[in-house]
């Protein structure tokens, strides 16, 4: 693969991830969602003592993981549904593919587009794009895949009131093992609950202070 020089590459990830951060322009209720999974994606990977440079791709997956959603009709975004038609659910399934092609253009690191394509893949094979199961599914996708869960579940929606972080720790746990890595959903809660949840106002020139000072009880 032909890599960017450094300094390109830095502009292309700051402009990505700006775009990743607004995409709350199009759709509110993704307001500072990416920036939250990268900063949780990122403790998480800490939190397993990998390797420095596989922290930062991770991060970076976290950041990334959604830009595939740029190219939604409004159909989608205007959707306020649980489950919406078929027709919307087609056309969500396909961000992550979608992402995949704009970073593999952009020329960025395998490891990242790897997280972006396979972050919407579960344990058990029931997720998508390709339904792979747990060994096949890269880490970092994996710990993305909890990061975005968690966030997702204690965020407002059209269709449901934002949880509080402990039950959303109680449905990870449930779904551990079916969708998502035990030994991951473990780590996980125990560095909520040692380290506290984000706040949801969180913006960009927080990020190398990701934590706040709610404690979960
Ligand atoms: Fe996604």
């Amino acid at each position: 693969m032909v890599h960017l020089n450094t300094s390109m590459q830095r502009n292309v990830i700051q402009t990505l991830g700006s775009i990743a951060h607004n995409l709350n322009i199009r759709d509110k209720y993704s307001e500072g969602h990416a920036l939250r999974v990268s900063v949780y994606s990122k403790r998480l990977a800490a939190r397993l003592n990998l390797p420095k440079e596989e922290i930062e791709n991770i991060r970076m997956g976290g950041l990334l993981h959604d830009i595939g959603k740029v190219g939604f009709s409004d159909n989608v975004f205007r959707n306020e549904k649980r489950r919406p038609p078929k027709e919307i659910r087609d056309e969500i399934r396909k961000h992550p593919s979608i992402g995949r092609i704009i970073l593999k253009n952009l020329h960025l690191l395998s490891a990242v587009i790897d997280y972006v394509y396979c972050h919407h893949e579960r344990e058990d094979g029931s997720g998508y794009p390709r339904g792979i199961i747990g060994e096949k599914i890269p880490l970092g996708a994996k710990i993305i895949a909890i990061a975005d869960t968690f966030d997702a579940i204690t965020t407002d929606r059209p269709y449901q009131k934002g949880r509080t972080p402990a039950e959303a720790l109680v449905i990870l746990r449930k779904d551990s093992g079916k969708k998502f890595d035990s030994r991951l959903v473990e780590a996980f809660i125990a560095e909520i609950e040692e380290n506290g949840v984000l706040e949801k106002a969180l913006f960009p020139d927080q990020t190398n202070n990701g934590f706040c000072s709610y404690k979960h009880k």
